[in-house]
Parts: structure tokens; sequence; C-alpha cells
């Protein structure tokens, strides 16, 4: 694969709106909050641009509403030199917006309307079949129709591009996709959520990825948050411990791990390695409030590996 990899996304793009607050609210409850962050957000764009910010070739397949937030997406996309061709507007339906709530013990609920992102189709992905095949690989997730994602591995797969599903937000999904899957990448609750079985313990997770594994995707890697994460292929079951940090913001962490694991493995990097130095990304990027404002540039990313390796 080329040094410089070659990463195409077709996925969502959102606003997201984040309140820190104390705690998460019980229902009916008024919470007084900490303090508001708006950003540029969607798991699609989140891994586009963590990818871009990591030294990767990125285009991006989405769309976006006619609007200021439709405006605002193409400008921060352009300003992180991520190719904006197949970024389309629906005329319909507003952009994506994402409320998000993050407490003191930096958990987070997320709650995701996505306007715009649902009106990307498999024709709008057909039009954009050289950017896919141009690419060493493809990056999808769940925040666009189904058939839209099918779409874009078929032809990934077509022209060999290696496809990583992150099935996020978990939803049923047909054969053909898994089976078209190279890597999927759920975290604990989305494994849980597809297999039916608790990813609550490590061993549990290992057992979780391994149910997904027959499902068709070639590697699994189950992210556990500060737990690290679970890598299962036909050959190997490894836990991949996390890097501890102090972590205020965990919004687009698991968006920020799979950027990095893209741009590793288009490197050249064995899958075991990537995914240790993608959770070293994923770990830098909770340290700081707000979700793409916090991903690292390859100096903060190299920087903090060689210091981790020092101290051990
Ligand atoms: O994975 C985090 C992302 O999920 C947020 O940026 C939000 O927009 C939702 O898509």
């Amino acid at each position: 694969m080329a040094s410089q990899p070659r990463i195409c996304v077709v996925g969502s793009c959102m606003i997201d709106l984040i309140s820190r607050v104390p705690r998460l609210p019980t229902l009916g409850e008024t919470l007084v909050g900490h303090s508001f962050h708006m950003g540029y957000g969607g798991k699609g764009a989140n891994q586009a641009t963590a990818a871009a910010r990591l030294g990767a070739q990125v285009s991006m397949v989405a769309k976006v509403g006619r609007d200021v937030f439709g405006d605002g997406t193409l400008e921060n996309f352009r300003a992180n030199g991520i190719d904006t061709r197949f970024v389309l507007t629906d005329p319909e339906r507003f952009s994506g917006v994402a409320p998000i709530l993050v407490d003191d013990r930096a958990e987070n609920v997320i709650v995701i309307v996505p306007g715009a992102n649902y009106g990307l189709s498999p024709d709008d992905v057909r039009a954009a079949e050289a950017q896919i095949q141009q690419a060493d690989i493809l990056c999808c997730q769940l925040e666009v129709p189904v058939a839209t994602t099918l779409e874009a591995f078929r032809i990934a797969r077509s022209a060999r591009v290696v496809t990583i599903l992150n099935p996020a937000p978990a939803a049923p999904l047909p054969d053909e996709l898994l089976a078209l899957t190279d890597i999927c990448v759920p975290n604990e609750v989305e494994v849980q959520m597809i297999t039916g079985r608790s990813a609550q313990s490590v061993s549990d997770a290992m057992e979780a990825a391994r149910a997904l594994l027959v499902k068709g995707p070639r590697s699994v890697i189950v992210t556990l948050g500060s737990r690290g994460a679970v890598l299962v292929d036909a050959e190997t079951g490894v836990h991949v411990p996390s890097f501890p940090v102090e972590a205020v913001d965990p919004t687009g962490a698991g968006d920020e791990f799979i950027g990095a694991l893209a741009v590793l493995l288009g490197e050249g990097r064995p899958l075991a390695d990537a995914v240790r130095d993608a959770s070293a990304a994923a770990a830098l990027s909770v340290t700081r409030i707000g979700t793409q404002v916090s991903f690292p540039t390859r100096a903060e990313l190299d920087e903090f590996l060689a210091t981790r390796q020092e101290a051990a």
C-alpha cells in the first residue's frame, strides 16, 4: 500500500451539540449543565478527519443540508485537506445534528437526528465509484442507510479495497454486508446488540467477538473504552490494553480509533500493532473536550507514543 494511504469514507456528517453535565439526568428532571460546545461530528466525518490529521489522503462521500451547518461542514472538510467532490447537498432535508451529554465521569449519551444523512443513496455511491475503487481502505458506519453502505462495500470488494465497518449505531445487518467486511469494529454495546452476547468483561468481549467473526468479517475488533480492545481473527485472539490518561470527554474516541487504524493499516502496519497505536490516538482524544477538535495530529501521536515507550 502507498506510504500516504488513500482512505475513502462513505458516511455521516453531524453538528455535535455537547453539554457537559455533572451527571446524566433522570426522567423528567431539569439539570444545570457546566458548559456547552458546538462542533463538527458524525461518525463518518470524524473518521475522515481523524485519518486526514494523521497524514492520509482522504475523500468523503456524504450528504449535508442546504443550510449553515452544511456550509460549515464543507469548509471544515476543506480545512482538513479532505476531498469534498462527493459531499452532496440535499435541498429537502436539514443537516444532521447530534445532541450529546457528557458527565463528570467522562461518560456520554448521544442522540442523532440524521436529516440529510438519510438522503445519501446507493445511486450517490455509484456516482462516486471511482473514488472508492482508487482507495486503499474504505470506512463505513451505520448513520446513513444500510443499503448505501452495502453498495459501497460491493464496489470496494470488487476492486479489492480493504473494508472497515463500524456498525454504529447498532442495527440489524444484512448477511451480505458482514460477508463483505474485512474488519468489523463495534464497541461493547454494539457487539452485544448484534450478537446477543454480553461484552461486560474482556473474556466476554472476546467470546462476543468470536460470535461476530463467524458471521463473515475476516477480523473483529471490539473497543472497550478504558479497558482497551480485543482483536479476534481466524488465528488469534488478543487483548490490547488502553493507554491510561485523564479522560474528560469520550465523544468521538471510537472514530479516532478507526481513522487511526485505517491510516496505520494503509501504511502497512500489522493489525495488532495498528490496534495498539490507534488506541493511543483514541486515548489522546479523550483528554480534550469536543469531538473533532480533540483529534491529535500525527506529530502529537508520535510524541505521545515515544513518551510512553520511554516510560515503559
Ligand atoms: O461517535 C461520535 C459521534 O456519534 C458524534 O460525533 C455524533 O455526531 C455521532 O455521530
